[in-house]
């Protein structure tokens, strides 16, 4: 099975168990066959997503309000929309706040006064990022501004017209927020990613590769192709152990 159709299996599991599930999602391009997939179940009947509700991991900063290209229009337009759901189901941090501080801490609040993330699906960056927690974020951070490295504004540049339209500062759940959802899923496809992906799950942990973080989480899953497994040392180690997986586990 394809990635994306495995998470949202996993995504249509939990809701089957708890309707109302607050399901972080992530941008980019590579969860979007996630969605695809989650959406494809809601029309066929086969999950009911009505009652979900969805939070943002990370934002620009200073892009205008309703920018097509702001994580809260990406996340309403790929995610929000197509399983049929309201922008009440939806919550994010405000990247058009004045404040970015008080924003930045009104979300924190807001994800824990939400009962917290029940599933978090995330990328990782070329550099190891998770949500924007650039390398060298610490381990325990929360909710934040952040300075993107000039080698992630170069991988978002193909978003917008022109690479010096990439803002330079973000709002990203911290680390410590992350780790706080109650499962991790990281979905890294193609040979790009290979390198990011070794380091981080069979790497020291270390604050040079963000997503390593998820190395002390309880409940992580990593899923990817075989491109972006390329340089897992275990890989058959783990390619055995999905497939000796019992079932009654999941993802
Ligand atoms: P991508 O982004 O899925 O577009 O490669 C991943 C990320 O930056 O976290």
């Amino acid at each position: 099975m394809a990635g994306g159709e495995l998470i949202a299996e996993a995504v249509a599991a939990l809701l089957r168990g708890k309707p109302d599930a607050l399901l972080g999602v992530a941008t980019g391009s590579t969860p979007l066959p996630v969605y695809q997939a989650l959406a494809a179940q809601v029309r066929a009947g086969s999950v009911d997503a009505s009652r979900a509700r969805i939070c943002q991991l990370d934002e620009y900063v200073g892009l205008p309000a309703g920018h097509p290209e702001s994580y809260r229009s990406v996340v309403l337009r790929e995610v929000v929309e197509p399983l049929g759901l309201g922008a009440d189901s939806f919550m994010g941090p405000d990247g058009t706040a004045e404040d970015v501080p008080a924003a930045c801490a009104a979300y924190d609040s807001a994800l824990r006064e939400a009962g917290g993330v029940d599933l978090q699906l995330l990328g990782i960056g070329t550099d190891g990022h998770i949500g924007f927690n650039e390398p060298c974020s610490s381990l325990a951070s929360r909710t934040r501004i952040k300075t993107l490295t000039r080698q992630t504004r170069e991988d978002n540049a193909r978003f917008f017209e022109r690479p010096e339209e990439v803002p330079h500062h973000v709002i990203t759940q911290g680390i410590g927020t992350i780790l706080e959802a109650r499962h991790l899923v990281l979905l890294a496809t193609g040979a790009g990613k290979a390198d990011a992906v070794a380091r981080a799950v069979e790497g020291p942990l270390t604050a040079l590769v963000p997503a390593s973080a998820l190395q002390l989480h309880p409940h992580a899953t990593v899923v990817v192709d075989e491109a972006a497994a390329a340089q897992l040392a275990l890989a058959d180690y783990f390619r055995a152990t999905y497939a000796a997986k019992p079932h009654w586990q999941g993802l």
